[in-house]
């Protein structure tokens, strides 16, 4: 199901690359990071123990986990790597926001 967010997560993470943007969208939490000129977009739910990425940073273009900072890559979506990869959701531009396929 895709919902519509109410301000422009990829103009946030555009402005401020060097952490991950945590927001809510119909209940869910989700983040989004600008990595090689794009925003991806996830739940915000580390595959290691379930932290969320606020406060998080980003480090040789990978999402460092506040909570044990483990790294994670969002274009590394094979389950074999320990301690997971991330929930990745697509999105698309509708206007000045964009929607998200939440599933
Ligand atoms: S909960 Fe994220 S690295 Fe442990």
């Amino acid at each position: 199901m895709w919902e519509r967010t109410t301000f422009d997560p990829e103009q946030s993470v555009r402005e401020n690359p060097s952490a991950p943007l945590c927001f809510e969208l119909k209940k869910w939490r989700l983040a989004a990071v600008w990595l090689r000129e794009e925003m991806y977009i996830f739940r915000d739910r580390c595959p290691h123990m379930g932290a969320s990425f606020e406060g998080g940073r980003i480090e040789d273009q990978k999402l460092v986990c506040p909570k044990h900072r483990y790294r994670f890559d969002p274009r590394d979506q094979d389950p074999n790597i320990a301690p997971g990869c991330l929930s990745l959701l697509e999105w698309r531009r509708s206007g000045a926001y964009i929607e998200i396929d939440l599933k």
